[in-house]
């Protein structure tokens, strides 16, 4: 084993102690002794800017509907925090990764999904096409560094469609502004052929970045869980859904065609479009079979693996009281889960869901009866072997970020019962993947305590 240990006088004193360590390699064996130098070095390593080699990770594949790792069942239980890069970029707010990364593995969370992208705003990583700050990138390189070290593994998003942090506006107006624009309307993100050129310049930028802790591109780096193509992509100016599905088709195409390790999704939110008629009664209303996305349809392209689908009763005003929104939600879930197994043959991952802290009569204990059939939903899938294979709560922040709480973010570790419920879902998961062996390792202990 090679500790990729970079040359000069910081890593001198690095070296003698690994060399010492490396005495007792045969004692501790592989595993142990990895962990060993990480827990002793890594702190020091991080600061030093000095290559450590980091704890063991396989890449998760996917067998049919079960997503896998070394040929075992790997169990999702996720959480977004889209802040992490944005955050990692400045000194003063960088501990907040280490913080919530280290709170999400102590609930047993398995998967965080998260922005690899800043177009154009401010601590932009694209600052315009094909232009990188390196300072931000390095940014994303402690992220991904750091989730390893905490057992996490990242649901990697490659733009949005909406404003926030650049998104598909940024690209149109950048391609405006070089005077090569098709159409100002932002929905040309997806039909300009230059502004496509722009996207897979963007992807191939991030999937073949070498992480300057480590040397290992992204696309070699199995901490990354997945890759999606798009937050919540909506083409609205072609209903017939024709040009999101070009637009996925070729980006799909290209991503695998740099990347083979990594699954891939869209970044869905779920809804039924015109090429499934006969589900457009599950949306939440008619308008929402007509903004050009189409779940079955998108998600049936063949380099995609798993697919994804979002959850906001609120925002999609499916009723007024508690157990209308629980009612509705609760088709909205089997009815994925059903494509999946049926029409899909892939897994289905709720990959946002959230309940607003804004509207009238809100009450905390409302968000743990919603949060719950969510669970409950996803694990007697799990269990039975069906195709919704788990859910990411939206969103989680640590203390000190109420800026970045729009009405849905809490703290997990402020609000008890939220917290209990969510490691109590980590660990039935578990161990109904791997047994009661497991649960003595790593995640385990995070279940027996
Ligand atoms: C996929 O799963 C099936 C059924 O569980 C199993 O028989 C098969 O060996 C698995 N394939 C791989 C490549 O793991
Ligand atoms: C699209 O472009 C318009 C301006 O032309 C902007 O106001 C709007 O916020 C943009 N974004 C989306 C998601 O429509
Ligand atoms: C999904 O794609 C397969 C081919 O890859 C095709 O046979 C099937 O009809 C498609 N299903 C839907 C619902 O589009
Ligand atoms: C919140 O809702 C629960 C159950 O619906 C109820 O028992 C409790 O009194 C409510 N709390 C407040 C402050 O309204």
């Amino acid at each position: 084993m090679s500790h990729k240990l970079q040359k000069g006088r910081r890593g001198e004193g690095l070296e003698a102690m690994l060399a010492a360590n490396r005495v007792l390699y045969p004692i501790l064996g592989l595993a142990s002794c990895v962990a060993f130098i990480y827990m002793s070095f890594g702190d020091l390593a991080w600061d030093l800017g000095v290559h450590v080699r980091e704890p063991e990770m396989s890449f998760v594949g996917r067998n049919g509907t079960r997503f896998v790792v070394d040929g075992k069942a790997f169990y999702v239980n996720g959480w977004n925090s889209y802040w992490l890069m944005d955050q990692a970029v400045e000194e003063n707010s960088r501990p907040r990764v280490r913080a919530m990364l280290q709170a999400g593995a102590k609930m047993g969370l398995t998967v965080c999904r998260t922005w690899a992208f800043n177009d154009g705003a401010y601590n932009a990583l694209q600052v315009s096409p094909g232009h990188f700050d390196e300072r931000v990138f390095k940014a994303l390189d402690r992220v991904i560094v750091e989730a390893r070290r905490h057992g996490i593994r990242l649901l990697l998003c490659l733009t949005n469609n909406l404003d926030a942090y650049g998104g598909k506006t940024q690209y149109v107006k950048w391609a405006w502004e070089e005077g090569i624009g098709l159409s100002s309307s932002n929905d040309s993100f997806f039909f300009d052929p230059s502004i496509r050129g722009y996207f897979k310049n963007y992807i191939k930028a991030i999937l073949t970045r070498k992480n300057h802790l480590n040397d290992i591109q992204y696309k070699d780096d199995p901490t990354i869980f997945a890759w999606e193509l798009m937050n919540e992509p909506r083409c609205m100016s072609d209903v017939s859904g024709n040009t999101l599905q070009e637009w996925i088709e070729e980006m799909a195409a290209y991503v695998k065609s740099i990347d083979k390790n990594h699954l891939l999704t869209i970044g869905l939110e779920g809804f039924y479009g015109p090429a499934s008629s006969h589900k457009l009664s599950l949306n939440p209303g008619p308008w929402f079979s007509t903004l050009g996305s189409d779940f079955i349809r998108n998600s049936n392209v063949s380099n995609l693996d798993f697919a994804s689908v979002h959850i906001y009763p609120d925002q999609w005003e499916v009723g007024v009281a508690l157990d209308q929104k629980i009612n509705y939600i609760s088709k909205w879930l089997l009815s994925h889960i059903e494509d999946g197994d049926r029409e899909l043959k892939k897994p289905v991952l709720f990959t946002e869901f959230g309940l607003s802290d804004q509207t009238k009569d809100f009450n905390h204990s409302h968000r743990d009866v919603l949060y719950k059939s969510i669970f409950d939903i996803v694990y007697r899938s799990v269990r039975k072997g069906r195709a919704g294979a788990g859910a990411f709560v939206w969103q989680f922040m640590v203390p000190g970020m109420q800026e970045y709480a729009d009405d849905f973010g809490f703290v997990p570790e402020e609000k008890p019962s939220m917290y209990s419920l969510i490691k109590k879902q980590s660990c039935r998961l578990l161990k109904l993947g791997h047994g009661k062996d497991l649960l003595k390792r790593k995640f385990g202990k995070v279940c027996l305590e």
